[in-house]
């Protein structure tokens, strides 16, 4: 079971709303537990799989998500790790293995992600998993009343690291 007040500690840190297009800031009571409760129901519809990382001593550090759209075999890799928890590797472990779940699991063709071209350890996760550039978005979202570039990056079942992953095996590309 998730902690609302774990979640709400971390995803409430105005460093990671800043990052990212969906966490709201502030963050108000009740916004996690709707969030928890959400990613119940839109599992259920095979929509949406989130997934908490949570540490060896059970500790919450951060949360992925891959958002489904299956009519193209396809999924958006998305995710968060709270601040203390930042540079520790855990990002880029999570996100290993929800890829690798993405192929093995939901059987997915691709998975993309984006990141802002202003957060590069974003970027480092995405490169590090074994994603590819495949472009600049140049002002693709408006964010607190400016427009900001994303750098769209994804990975095919094919793909040789994505092979890697299938295999269970840790594939660092860096
Ligand atoms: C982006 C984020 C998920 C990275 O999480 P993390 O657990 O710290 O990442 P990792 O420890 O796996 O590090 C991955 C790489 O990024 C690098 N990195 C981490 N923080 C960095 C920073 N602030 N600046 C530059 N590089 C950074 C790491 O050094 C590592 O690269 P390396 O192995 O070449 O040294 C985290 O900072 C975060 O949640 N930010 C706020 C929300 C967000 O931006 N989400 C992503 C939206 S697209």
């Amino acid at each position: 079971l998730i902690d609302a007040a774990a979640v709400q500690a971390l995803a409430g840190a105005a460093e990671v709303a800043a990052t990212t297009l969906t966490i709201p800031h502030p963050y108000a009571d009740g916004v996690a537990e709707a969030w928890i409760e959400q990613h119940a129901r839109a599992s259920d519809a095979r929509a949406l799989a989130v997934f908490a990382v949570i540490r060896s001593d059970h500790v919450l550090v951060g949360a992925m998500s891959l958002r489904l759209e299956s009519i193209h075999h396809r999924a958006e890799l998305g995710y968060w790790i709270g601040v203390p928890f930042w540079r520790r590797g855990y990002a880029t472990e999570a996100a290993r293995a929800i890829v690798g779940f993405g192929f093995d699991d939901l059987g997915v063709n691709r998975i993309y992600a984006t990141h802002f071209t202003r957060n590069p350890a974003s970027g480092r996760v995405m490169q590090k998993i074994g994603m590819t550039f495949e472009g600049c978005l140049r002002q693709h979202v408006r964010k607190n009343g400016r427009f900001e570039d994303l750098a769209r990056y994804a990975i095919l079942a094919d793909d040789e690291p994505a092979r890697l992953l299938r295999h269970n095996a840790i594939a660092d590309t860096s």
